[in-house]
């Protein structure tokens, strides 16, 4: 995933910036791919400012991770805020079918117009953006209903405009505007770490996986319970969580202490690969 080494700088940013002003002019609605799991932290922080009043539409991908209740709890609140919402898994083609019938929806005034003024049959214009990771590609690949050539996928790469055709009436621009996570926020970072979607040398694997142990303690005891046969008490420290986890695991060094690295690496690998449960880790009402 070439897309996780992206070295973001100012330059980048501006002219990543400009391609996308220059490209909304082309397109009637913006749609922005997030990860379920983390609907706040996998936003570009400036989306709502550039797009200014286009009709928009918010993807929630990946819900095949995510905690179904929190999926269908953030579905409301971007519809609450005006956003046209589906909700994908493209990793099994789910929910993709739902784009071209919700995105006629969102223009329905534009449709009107144009059969008004006798263009029915003129074709709508969207594009996708959102972060790397987050499932850009895979998405405009399924709805493209093509296999395996992947989009062009670097931002700020000057490029000709091409169009691929969705179904009779529906035009996508072909290579997804890709945008940078919130940076200032170093919490940001942590969480898209623990998802993989950025490197774990954010913070050091032993830490990282300390705050989401605690985290996963606090939002889901019941699960971590169940896979680490350990008491998630609000008393206790994410290292100390992390640690009774790998006692229990058996993952000790030969002295007898606990392994804390070694069992950091499994739970994030076990959090990552949904063994330990469908997780949200943000959810609506903490969004600012
Ligand atoms: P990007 O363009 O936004 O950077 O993301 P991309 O489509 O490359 O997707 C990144 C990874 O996420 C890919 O996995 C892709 O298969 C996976 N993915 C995309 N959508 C979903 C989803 O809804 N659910 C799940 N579980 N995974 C999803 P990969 O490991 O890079 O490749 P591969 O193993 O699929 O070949």
């Amino acid at each position: 995933m070439d897309e996780l080494n992206i070295q973001w700088y100012p330059g980048h940013m501006t002219k990543t910036r400009r391609m996308m002003e220059a490209d909304l002019k082309l397109v009637d609605a913006v749609c922005e791919i997030v990860d379920a799991r983390i609907p706040v932290s996998s936003r570009n922080p400036d989306i709502d400012r550039i797009c200014g009043d286009k009709p928009r539409m918010i993807i929630l991908n990946r819900i095949d991770m995510a905690d179904p209740a929190q999926t269908r709890a953030w579905a409301a609140a971007f519809r609450d805020k005006g956003f046209a919402v589906i909700q994908t898994d493209c990793k099994n083609r789910r929910g993709v079918a739902d784009f071209a019938p919700a995105l006629r929806k969102l223009l329905a005034d534009k449709l009107r117009r144009y059969a008004e003024k006798g263009m029915a049959g003129k074709p709508l214009k969207v594009m996708v953006v959102g972060i790397p990771n987050v499932g850009k590609s895979t998405f405009i690949n399924q709805i493209a209903g093509r296999k395996g050539a992947k989009a062009e996928n670097r931002p700020g790469v000057t490029r000709g405009k091409q169009w691929v055709t969705i179904d009779q009436g529906l035009l996508l621009l072909d290579t997804p505007g890709i945008l940078w996570p919130k940076f200032e926020d170093p919490e940001v970072g942590v969480r898209l770490a623990y998802t993989g979607a950025v490197k774990d040398d954010i913070l050091d694997v032993e830490t990282l996986a300390a705050r989401l142990m605690k985290m996963l303690g606090t939002r889901y005891p019941d699960a971590v319970r169940a896979r680490f046969r350990i008491e998630p008490d609000a008393d206790a420290d994410g290292f100390a969580l992390l640690t009774m986890a790998g006692r229990k695991r058996g993952c000790l060094l030969s002295g007898g202490e606990v392994d804390l690295e070694r069992m950091a690496r499994i739970l994030l690998e076990e959090y990552r690969s949904c063994k330990i449960g469908r997780f949200t880790l943000e959810a609506p009402e903490d969004a600012t």
